[in-house]
């Protein structure tokens, strides 16, 4: 018996634009967190599986775009805007992620499945 291959897209992070999460980027952060995206300011791109979240493919491709935390939806550092692309998201707190935020494109990319190619943007204003 063969597995099916996971189906493969790309996601490229998008710095936002100038100016915006200025004041985020200097939030202080949850121990053990990793801040190596919130300070970007170029656009990276790197391929995703549909079957794992995107924070976890990006650090297992060894990118730098997102800052990495928990990686289990506890800590909401990898919170993102998904700007372009269909996606699914797993069960995330409410308290990173609210409905109105979820319904606006919001949510945390260790929670995030693509189902196409996918633009996302940090979202350094994370609590
Ligand atoms: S890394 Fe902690 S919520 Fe995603």
């Amino acid at each position: 018996m063969t597995d099916t291959p996971a189906e493969r897209f790309s996601c490229t992070v998008r710095p936002p634009p100038d100016g915006e999460g200025a004041d985020g980027a200097d939030a202080p952060l949850p121990p053990n967190t990793l801040p190596i995206g919130r300070k970007r300011r170029v656009e990276v791109d790197f391929p995703v599986r549909a079957d794992k979240p995107v924070l976890l493919e990006m650090v297992a491709r060894g990118v730098t775009a997102l800052d990495v935390g928990c990686r289990g939806g506890g800590c909401g550092v990898c919170r993102v805007q998904v700007i372009e692309g269909r996606y699914e998201t797993q069960r995330m707190s409410k308290r990173h992620v609210s409905d109105d935020e979820l319904a606006d494109g919001y949510a945390l990319s260790c929670r995030l499945l693509a189902r196409s190619d996918l633009v996302v943007r940090p979202d350094p204003s994370t609590r």
